[in-house]
């Protein structure tokens, strides 16, 4: 027998899978394929990747074998199940110091488990985030890899080439340990959430709001791509919004406004109340896309509940557009101050050692949330690995004021127009909590206290002998209850 010649291998021939392998391949890797229903590795050779350097494997048995070692194996099949699977069956024809790779949008402690589990076997095991969608894959995705560290030197070549490069950057480095690649991924998705959320509501604003129709909004969607808001997202909503149906009618007006999801926002929205991180953003994008999809219930309401009187717009229409461009972009600094915030807590209780400037620069190109911005949230984590927040870096923190007054306007005018902006909206007050020394929890602790003796400690600077440092304090509020606080019971 021939020796192997294989670089890496995949699994999963479905479209992420065909392009992946095709934008391997240009880069100048042997790629081994395989697909559980066979005849699609047969139609994929005759046909895409016809006139490549592409082999093919009828069994997970000859694709190990056409492999060089240490074998490298990408998995592109439904997260669940089907990779833990896939595992089973490659075990055999593995060896020590082989690495298995799963590409697909798994749960991050799925990639954690799989990395103690492969790693106590000898093999190695890679989570990683691959964004981008079929465009990415076939002329360079972003790619988020984690996992068992040792494997990175084996396979960085293959995925720094084939990732998306800006300013002859790879969007790919390393991430982390265990599930570190697929938890940046799953973060990604929940920021991702949030800019298609604001850019909805921006949509929303100047549609029902300002009464403007879609071509003009795409317009002004793509003068905004060429400011600030520069991102893919942004500029395929344009696209969106100039694309007709056959009888010249905007195609978007006719699709039926019920948001689906897969659950990778959830699972940032979820991870952040786990972590008592203040995501808002993220969290408002996903129940906003709740409140969609419950459209015959929204009708019912809609003929029963009224709201303020529509009327015109006696603004200057261009202050008020570039008001949203600015409430637009401090939303978004907002929603990646918080997400970032949450991958650092994350990473400080799961002690991953992240490189956030490593994970913008990642998210700079190829990616679905890929944008200018994300080069200036580099510069922000190049300058200082360990930011507490985006909003204390020089450059966010002038541009946060700057937007603010037309952000402010803008909500406003939302409010009184009753046009719902969650995500515009939990932004502003997110902001204004962050920025408050004193919050009103005071009342809070108060009123828990009050009604179960929970306790609370007393501001610094105004102590006194009853009210005493660092304690837990109970009063006895209505001279009733009792002078026991729940947190001294103990059964
Ligand atoms: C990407 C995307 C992708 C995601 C889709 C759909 O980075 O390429 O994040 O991984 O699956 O965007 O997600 P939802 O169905 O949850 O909207």
């Amino acid at each position: 027998m021939s020796a192997p010649t294989g670089d890496i291998g995949l699994i999963g021939l479905a479209v992420m899978g065909q392009n992946l392998i095709l934008n391997m391949n240009d880069k100048g890797f042997n790629v081994v394929c395989y697909n559980r229903t066979t005849s699609k590795v047969d139609a994929f050779l005759a046909n895409e990747a016809k006139g490549t350097k592409v082999q093919g494997s009828h069994s997970i048995q000859e694709l190990c074998s056409k492999l060089k070692t240490p074998r490298k194996i990408i998995l592109l099949v439904k997260a669940g199940p089907a990779v833990d699977d896939f595992i089973k069956q490659l075990e055999p024809y593995l060896e020590k110091g082989d690495i298995v790779i799963d590409g697909g949008n798994s749960h991050y402690p799925d990639s954690i488990r799989r990395t103690h589990e492969l790693e106590a076997k000898g093999l190695l095991f890679v989570g990683s985030g691959v964004s981008g969608g079929e465009e990415g894959a076939r002329h360079g995705p972003s790619l988020m890899p984690g996992g068992s560290p040792a494997a990175w030197p084996s396979i960085k070549e293959i995925f720094q080439k084939t990732a998306a490069q800006v300013n002859g950057e790879p969007c790919c480095d390393w991430v982390g340990e265990t599930g570190a690649g697929h938890y940046v991924k799953m973060v990604h998705n929940g920021i991702e959430y949030g800019d298609m959320q604001l850019i909805a509501e921006a949509y929303d604003i100047l549609h029902r709001g300002l009464g403007l129709p879609e071509d003009e909004i795409a317009d002004i969607f793509y003068k905004w791509n060429t400011g600030v808001l520069d991102s893919f997202l942004i500029d395929i909503t344009a696209n969106i919004l100039k694309f007709k149906d056959d009888d010249g009618e905007p195609l978007v007006s006719k699709i039926l406004d019920q948001a689906g999801q897969k659950g990778t926002g959830k699972w940032t929205a979820i991870n952040a109340l786990d972590a008592g991180m203040p995501v808002t953003l993220i969290g408002e994008a996903v129940f906003a896309r709740c409140l969609s999809a419950i459209k015959a219930e929204r009708t019912r309401a809609s003929k029963v509940i009224s709201g303020p009187q529509k009327e015109a717009f006696r603004g200057d229409k261009q202050q008020f557009i570039d008001d949203l461009e600015q409430a637009l972009y401090a939303s978004k600094i907002i929603s990646y101050t918080q997400g970032f915030m949450l991958m650092r807590e994350t990473a400080k209780e799961l002690k991953w050692n992240l490189n956030y400037a490593g994970i913008a620069q990642m998210w700079r190109g190829g990616c679905i949330i890929k944008s200018v911005f994300l080069g200036d949230i580099t510069a922000a984590y190049q300058k200082n690995g360990q930011l507490e927040s985006l909003l204390f870096d020089d450059f966010f923190n002038k541009a946060v004021h700057k937007a603010q007054p037309g952000w402010r306007r803008i909500i406003a005018q939302a409010v009184l127009w009753g046009i719902p902006t969650p995500a515009f909206s939990t932004a502003l007050a997110f902001f204004d909590g962050y920025r408050s020394e004193i919050v009103p929890a005071n009342i809070l602790q108060a009123q828990r206290d009050y009604f179960g003796a929970h306790t609370f400690k007393v501001l610094p600077g105004k102590e006194n002998p009853r009210l005493k440092a660092g304690e837990d304090i109970h009063v006895n509020w209505t001279g009733r209850g009792g002078n026991v606080s729940a947190s001294s019971y103990s059964a």
